[in-house]
């Protein structure tokens, strides 16, 4: 396991504080904030020198380093936040790359000057740190000792009181480790994330913050009549899993918000296989589940006094002699039948039920996560997850806390028209649409087992970059954890 960051508060001053790495946030064209005046002196001017020859400018992504001068820090960064309208995103943006940049080259540790940021930026920015220097390096061997660089074990950051921020950093510590779970939980591998890595992972997080887990089994779910989840399951040989973990920290009477999530631990497509080119990116497919869990940690970890309820499905869509044929007609949970026309529309089944199976909590409200179509990327592509709802102000809702969050979502429209677009000739319903709106008829899918106020996520474009971004490397974005938690500490008030 790699060590994490650990966060700490000074009221140090930047130009004599002894670090390896001071970094020092700027807008665009802001100038030489007060409190750097001293270090920029101890540097003879350079500081200032920079920002007038406009060297640096405070741009989005702009990092520029300088050498220390003997004493106080050995080196500096200034990193750009970008336009001021978004502070609070750009100063998140400017720790993850920060973090990242110390991770990689070594320094062991690193400080930020924070003297100035509110709470929520100050919050934000111990998210960023974590989250880029967090890495995933279970599977590899680690290089001799002699090539090995310092991990960054440790973040100062400078503010001007530490017992005020004290709460902004842990909050933030808090929602770091929920996106470190989640994202580790997306890189690993399918012979190494079963439905069982989910239950074992559950069952820690319930342990660690008294959270009740239930756990649905074969046997259990047959029982239970879920024949869409099951009908997915029937071509794995592994059990499939339905995992509930109950946080009830408000009032009794108060209804649970229910989050729900996605768990295919790997979608080969089924009988109705999916191309070989970059199928082993198919891991991925539970990254939704994967986001539950790290929500729930990171809730654990808050404290909230709410109830809030996670909600997994999870299996394995493979091929075998027994696995669900296109045609085959299956009876959910719920009483509908389902005309499987493709068996890569496996997600919306395993949804069916578990959507069904949480009415039983009554729930104020369920927002669910899945990498659900490929019509959502694209839709929107990576930039924004798509949201789709039977509740336009609970849309709304989760886009805001989307925002906040730094993980952007966007509303497609779920009209009843779209409704008939999955009516079937021989069953109530079947498992896909037509050509178009591919991800609007997924959702249409969704709503034909739900009646409470919902939300649907599709994280298909954002969970995972196949990408190695400026922020984080190819894997898991750990998307929707922030989202998730954002809304449900919103509710919490
Ligand atoms: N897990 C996939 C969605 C997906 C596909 C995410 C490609 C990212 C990239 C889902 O189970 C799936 O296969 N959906 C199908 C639905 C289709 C058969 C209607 C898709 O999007 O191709
Ligand atoms: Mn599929
Ligand atoms: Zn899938």
């Amino acid at each position: 396991m790699l060590m994490s960051t650990s966060i700490s508060l000074h009221t140090g001053r930047p130009e004599s504080f002894k670090t390896p790495l001071l970094a020092c946030f700027l807008g665009t064209g802001e100038s030489l904030p007060a409190n750097l005046k001293d270090l920029d002196k101890l540097l003879g001017g350079a500081l200032k020198r920079t920002l007038t020859r406009r060297d640096f400018r405070g741009a989005r992504d702009e990092t520029l380093h300088l050498v220390g001068a003997g004493s106080g820090p050995g080196r500096i960064v200034l990193v750009g936040i970008g336009s001021p309208k978004y502070r609070t995103a750009g100063l998140r943006r400017a720790a993850t790359l920060t973090g990242r940049m110390a991770q990689k080259s070594g320094v062991g540790s690193l400080t930020i000057v924070a003297n100035g940021m509110s709470a929520e930026e100050v919050e934000q920015v111990a998210v960023g740190v974590q989250f880029g220097s967090w890495e995933y390096a279970d599977l590899k061997t680690p290089p001799p000792e002699n090539e090995r660089r310092d991990p960054l074990t440790a973040c100062d950051l400078l503010v001007d009181d530490a017992k005020v921020m004290a709460a902004a950093v842990k909050a933030g510590v808090a929602i770091g480790e929920g996106y470190a779970l989640a994202r580790r939980l997306g890189n690993m591998p399918g012979n190494v994330c079963t439905p069982d890595t989910f239950v074992e992972t559950a069952k820690t997080i319930g342990t660690a913050h008294k959270m009740r887990v239930t756990v649905l089994g074969r046997k259990e779910m047959e029982r239970q009549g879920m024949g869409a989840f099951l009908a997915v399951a029937q071509g794995t040989p592994q059990d499939p899993k339905l995992i509930t973990l109950e946080h009830l920290k408000g009032p009794k009477s108060q209804k649970p918000i229910v989050l729900v999530g996605k768990g295919l631990c790997f979608d080969s497509g089924g009988i109705s296989i999916k191309p070989a080119d970059r199928m082993e990116f198919m891991k991925f497919d539970m990254c939704g589940a994967a986001a539950v869990l790290g929500a729930m940690e990171a809730i654990g970890r808050l404290g909230l006094r709410i109830n809030v309820i996670g909600a997994i499905g999870s299996t394995t869509n493979m091929l075998s002699g027994t696995a669900v044929k296109p045609g085959d007609v299956v009876t959910a949970a719920s009483g509908k039948t389902i005309e499987v026309i493709n068996t890569d529309a496996e997600g919306r089944l395993v949804l069916a039920d578990v959507l069904h199976y949480i009415k039983q909590f009554s729930p104020s409200a369920v927002v669910d996560a899945a990498t659900l179509t490929g019509a959502c990327v694209v839709a929107l592509g990576s930039v924004a997850s798509g949201a789709l709802g039977n509740d336009d102000a609970l849309v709304q809702e989760v886009v805001t806390a989307a925002r906040a969050a730094s993980e952007p979502a966007w509303q497609l429209p779920l009209f009843d028209e779209y409704q008939e677009l999955i009516r079937s000739s021989f069953a109530d319903i079947k498992n896909i649409g037509g050509r178009g709106a591919g991800a609007i008829t997924a959702a249409a899918f969704l709503k034909e087992f739900v009646d409470y106020p919902w939300v649907h996520l599709d994280v298909a474009g954002t969970a995972y970059t196949e990408a190695d971004l400026p922020t984080m490397p190819v894997g898991s974005t750990g998307t929707p954890v922030g989202t998730f938690v954002e809304f449900v500490r919103r509710r919490a008030g």
